[in-house]
């Protein structure tokens, strides 16, 4: 058994942190989303991993390296253009041979891994294997209708008007069957080959197409809320740890300062975690909190909430449920005029309380 991880893709569709980075490395609790597929994957028993990039390649190899930090040995297979993640497969043939592979979108997030998807897998051996779970707005996803018995009936890539709220998750299970398939597609109407579009081929043939339905499961569709619910479950079960230093300050509950971190007349409430090489002084950092490194957050209060690496945060109270992007800098306006000053970037979004 193999894994094809996709971390291409040119990185626009996301918004307002992914304009200029690849979104696989988008960090839940200061580690990319990326690397917990890439753990999962090593968890179920796995060594041979394709990674699938595209224009962001450097920054995914910068990061993963040659897999071994994970217990895997990592093949980088060049994707031209993100013509579609049944492209993705079709260019990753030589690289998966005839063997059974889990194909993994680095985008996504499954709460409890992948080990029993692929044990069941193994154990049952169907031509494919899909997951399934419910969402509020399936417009976005894949969309599955299933027969009375659970079987699946046909899916649909983003559709207008859902059959269901259905939503293909981003793992599925294939044997060499699926090569067959993708070798037949045509282009959809958004110019991809759609992974979709090969498994409705497989079911229209008679293949044997297994579903599952999860729960635990997330997308970043730049969707703040979500990005904050996920890094706050991560958080939740997080080791405490205290590699950086503190004094005079309360550490309390679930807090982990990594190395380098520096925490001074401060009060940390976890679960939070401060990155490594971050400052944070005379501040109040509360739960489900993620600093990234080398920031800096004075004289400020701030919780529920995730910054990226080497963001400052000096004066401001009080910050909640907030998403702040690389090298922000957030500080008080000067007091006359009484006026916000802000720099924005491309679709930001803020919400200002006004005292006035
Ligand atoms: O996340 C689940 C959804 O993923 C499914 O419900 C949909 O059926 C499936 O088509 C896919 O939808 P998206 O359009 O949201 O996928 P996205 O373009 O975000 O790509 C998913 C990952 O694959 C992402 O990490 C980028 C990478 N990718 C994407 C394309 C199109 C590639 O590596 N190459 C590609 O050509």
């Amino acid at each position: 058994m193999k894994a094809l991880v996709l971390a291409g893709g040119s990185g626009t569709r996301l918004r307002p942190i992914t304009h200029t980075s690849a979104k696989q490395l988008v960090p839940v609790a200061n580690k990319p989303v990326l690397f917990y597929g890439l753990e999962a994957i090593a968890a179920a028993g796995i060594r041979e991993l394709g990674i699938v990039v595209g224009d962001t390649h450097a920054e995914i190899e910068a990061a993963v390296g040659d897999g071994s930090a994970f217990g895997l040995e990592v093949t980088y297979l060049r994707q031209e253009a993100p013509l579609g993640l049944a492209h993705a497969v079709l260019i990753a043939r030589d690289f998966l041979g005839d063997d059974d592979f889990v194909m993994y979108l680095g985008d996504n997030f499954i709460v409890g891994g992948i080990s029993d998807i692929v044990s069941g897998f193994m154990a049952k051996k169907p031509d494919a294997q899909i997951m399934l779970t419910r969402v509020g707005d399936p417009r976005q996803f894949g969309v599955a209708e299933l027969h009375p018995d659970g079987g699946v009936k046909s899916l649909e890539e983003k559709p207008q008007h859902p059959k269901s709220d259905l939503a293909l998750v981003g793992v599925y299970l294939f044997t060499a069957a699926v090569h067959e398939a993708v070798a037949e597609l045509k282009p959809s109407w958004r110019g991809e080959l759609e992974i979709t579009d090969a498994i409705q081929w497989l079911i229209d043939r008679g293949y044997h197409v297994e579903s599952t339905t999860i729960t635990g499961y997330w997308k970043d569709t730049g969707n703040v809320e979500d990005m904050l619910e996920v890094n706050r479950l991560v958080l939740e079960s997080m080791e405490p740890a205290v590699q950086g230093e503190s004094l005079d300050s309360e550490l309390i509950g679930r807090v982990r300062l990594e190395p380098g971190a520096r925490v001074e007349r401060s009060r940390i409430v976890g679960p939070a975690v401060i990155g490594a090489g971050a400052r944070v002084a005379d501040s109040y950092v509360g739960p489900f909190t993620s600093i990234g490194a080398d920031c800096v957050i004075a004289d400020s209060e701030i919780e529920y909430s995730i910054v990226l690496p080497r963001a400052s945060i000096e004066g401001v109270r009080r910050i909640e449920a907030s998403l702040i992007g690389h090298d922000v800098q957030v500080t008080p306006a000067p007091n006359t005029p009484r006026a916000h000053r802000l720099v924005l970037g491309d679709h930001s979004k803020v919400q200002i309380h006004d005292r006035t």
